[in-house]
């Protein structure tokens, strides 16, 4: 029989040799899945001798890892901004430069948020409008993807959590007809069509297409928004996009209409442009 300790430190070490990065952290993830333990209560059972049912389900996880599929596929699971999300390879892994951009639209919601109406655009696994609303249970949210999948597996987040939103299915700003928001919030997809060909395995090989490819230059998505937006926003609303890290001086281009009367680039933790803020007059 194997001991816990034995067999996680040979599964790290198998995962190092197939070149999977934070490999500590993708068995040490699965080894807690599938024994239904914290990360760290794992250590306190070094010495314990794995049953042959729990092996060998921890061994179909590894072999899933070796691959290359992300954790969250594996375990249709991700953990963002305090609630648990359901992910499927329909939806993008939300990153977590998404996490910080909530975090600047929180604390600008937090001046303002009694009666308004936001929208998360491209919403994906609804990691952004749902975590707002699980936030700010007063604002009016609505998700909209052109994806059906996607959206349908937002609901069961949304529904799992207790969340009362919205949902819209369509090409970008197009099932909005007449409606109008305070609050947008909108991680397009941003990546060259070259850029997309440069991607790794564990990216391109799972995560889809749709959800990461913007056109050829990256930036269709931006420039559509920028016409079609004023006509959807009410006076004084603010726009918070995410963006591509070389993207910002071409988004400060593409929104050159005067309408916006603010416009501002934001970095992610290590000083890259990672969003663009607008605010319309
Ligand atoms: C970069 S992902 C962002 C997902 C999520 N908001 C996040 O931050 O993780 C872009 C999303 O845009 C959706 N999408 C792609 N083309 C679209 C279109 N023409 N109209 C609306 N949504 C679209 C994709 O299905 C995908 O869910």
């Amino acid at each position: 029989m194997k001991l816990l300790g034995e067999v996680l430190n040979l599964s790290i070490q198998y995962l190092k040799e197939k070149n999977i990065a934070s490999s500590r952290l993708v068995a040490e993830t699965l080894l807690s899945h599938v024994l239904d333990l914290k990360r760290m209560d794992l250590y306190l059972r070094f010495e314990c001798p794995l049953e042959e049912k729990e092996l060998s389900a921890f061994r179909s996880l590894i072999k899933k890892a070796s691959l290359g599929e992300p954790v969250e596929y594996i375990l249709s699971t991700a953990s963002f901004y305090g609630l648990n999300l359901e992910i499927s390879p329909h939806v993008l892994i939300p990153r977590p430069e998404t996490e910080i951009l909530v975090d600047f639209v929180a604390k600008f919601l937090e001046q303002d948020v009694e009666g308004k109406v936001l929208l998360d655009l491209c919403s994906g696994s609804g990691c952004m409008g749902l975590s707002l609303k699980k936030k700010f249970p007063s604002l009016s949210v609505t998700l909209s993807d052109i994806s059906p999948d996607a959206l349908s597996l937002s609901k069961k987040t949304a529904e799992k959590n207790n969340l009362d939103v919205s949902y819209l299915q369509g090409d970008l700003l197009s099932p909005f007809a007449s409606k109008k928001a305070d609050y947008v919030v909108c991680n397009p997809p941003y990546i060259s069509e070259p850029e997309y060909e440069s991607l790794d395995v564990s990216v391109k090989g799972y995560e889809p297409k749709l959800a990461l490819v913007g056109g050829e230059t990256g930036l269709e998505f931006y420039q559509r928004l920028a016409l079609d937006l004023p006509a959807h926003l009410n006076p004084k609303a603010k726009v918070f996009l995410e963006i591509g890290m070389t993207q910002g001086e071409a988004l400060n281009k593409i929104f050159s209409n005067p309408c916006w009367v603010k416009k501002e680039l934001r970095q992610d933790w290590s000083g890259k442009d990672r969003f663009f803020f607008l605010e319309i007059e």
